[in-house]
Order: C-alpha cells, then sequence, then structure tokens
C-alpha cells in the first residue's frame, strides 16, 4: 500500500470540478505535511499528453468508441506509473482530476460499452489501485453545457461536441456509480453557489487528513 493519499475528483463536463480544486489548493497545501501534487486525465505526463491530443482532436470524428476507450486507459496506465505511484511513495498527496470513474461514465455509460470489460480494462490499467476518496461534482446536464458555452477561455474538445442525451447518460452513469461504491465516492451538488461547493469539498477532503 501506498504512504501518500490519492484524492479523484469527477463529474459530468461543466460541473466546475478544475476551478473548485484550484480554489482549494492553497487550503490543502497549508494542512497536508507533505507536497500537494495536482495532475489530470488524459495527461498529466508527456506520453499521456500526446494520446491526449490524438483523443480530444475534433477531427478524429472516425474515432470508435472501443478506440477511445483504449486510448484513455493506455494514457491512464502511463500516468499513474510514471507520475502518480512514485508520487504517493514518497508520502505526497496526489489530485487527480478524472481517473477510472471517467471511463465507467463516458465510455460505459456514454458511449455503452460493456461495464464489466471496463472494469477490467481499469483493473489492468491500475493494478487494481483505486482511489482513497472520489469527489463527485454533480450537475444537471442543461446547467453544464451552459456553464461549458459561457466559459470562453475553455477550448472545446471533441466530448463536448456530444449531444445532450450523451451529457445525461454520463451524468447517470455517475450517480449509479456512487450508489455501488458510496464508501468512496463522495457526491457534492456542484448546481449550489461556488462558495458552498468549495465549502462541501472541503469537509470530505479534511476527513481523510
Ligand atoms: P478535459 O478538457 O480535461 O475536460 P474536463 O475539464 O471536463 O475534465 O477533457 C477530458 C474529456 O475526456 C472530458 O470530456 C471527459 C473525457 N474522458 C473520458 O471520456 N473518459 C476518460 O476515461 C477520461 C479520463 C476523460
Amino acid at each position: 500500500m501506498s504512504k501518500g493519499l490519492l484524492i479523484s475528483i469527477e463529474g459530468p463536463d461543466g460541473a466546475g470540478k478544475t476551478s473548485v480544486l484550484e480554489a482549494l489548493l492553497p487550503r490543502l497545501k497549508e494542512v497536508y505535511p507533505g507536497q500537494v501534487i495536482t495532475t489530470r486525465e488524459p495527461g498529466g505526463v508527456a506520453i499521456s499528453e500526446q494520446i491526449r491530443e490524438v483523443i480530444l482532436d475534433v477531427d478524429n470524428t472516425a474515432m470508435d468508441a472501443k478506440t477511445e476507450l483504449l486510448l484513455y486507459i493506455a494514457a491512464r496506465r502511463q500516468h499513474l506509473v510514471e507520475k502518480v505511484l512514485p508520487e504517493l511513495e514518497k508520502g505526497n498527496m496526489v489530485i487527480m482530476d478524472r481517473f477510472i470513474d471517467s471511463s465507467v461514465a463516458y465510455q460505459g455509460a456514454g458511449r455503452g460499452l460493456e461495464q464489466t470489460e471496463i472494469a477490467w480494462l481499469n483493473a489492468y490499467a491500475t493494478d487494481g489501485h483505486k482511489p482513497d476518496v472520489t469527489l463527485l461534482f454533480d450537475v444537471d446536464s442543461e446547467t453544464g453545457l451552459k456553464r461549458i458555452a459561457a466559459n470562453g477561455e475553455r477550448e472545446v474538445n471533441r466530448l463536448d461536441l456530444e449531444k445532450l442525451d450523451m451529457h445525461q447518460r454520463v451524468r447517470k452513469g455517475y450517480l449509479d456509480l456512487a450508489m455501488v461504491e458510496s464508501e468512496r465516492i463522495k457526491l457534492i451538488d456542484a448546481s449550489q453557489p461556488f462558495d458552498k461547493v468549495i465549502e462541501d469539498a472541503w469537509q470530505i477532503i479534511k476527513s481523510y487528513l
């Protein structure tokens, strides 16, 4: 078992998880005895960032759903072994912006790929490592999509271009998963005012410190 703390943050597009993380970072650094590392999927290390380019390229409209899944899984494996596990080994806190649950929600519930196969691939890529805690930022799909559209700075990627019903399936996929893994996955209502969302996230993380 690793010595550090592994936290993942998850949620449908437009839930605001990345902004919440940025807001919480100074507080976390203040209280955590080791270093606090933030990283993201797909990406986080050079090889996985290259895979990310391929996955999210808006011109790759021909990409098959299983190809998409396998690319996310490959990016996950490299990022985990090259960066995440070594940091945990040093006793650091690693906060991952997306991890295993994104495959379940997006490629499973969203694209309709077989969940047992996704679970197997996730376990294969991670050697069974799971986060100590996962914060799931939940927001209804209409609000999420409106937030993305309103955020002019954010680059639109291939998955953002999916229709409303795909986003709705992704959200439901997350909520179903949170019921099954309620010990690990903590649900946060991300439609609340930003300060309240930050406070809810802080209270949960605090209990793991
Ligand atoms: P990103 O720009 O990082 O979006 P966000 O800020 O919402 O995290 O793009 C990542 C996209 O990839 C996002 O739409 C979710 C999707 N994704 C999957 O479909 N499966 C996965 O396993 C992962 C990690 C991400």
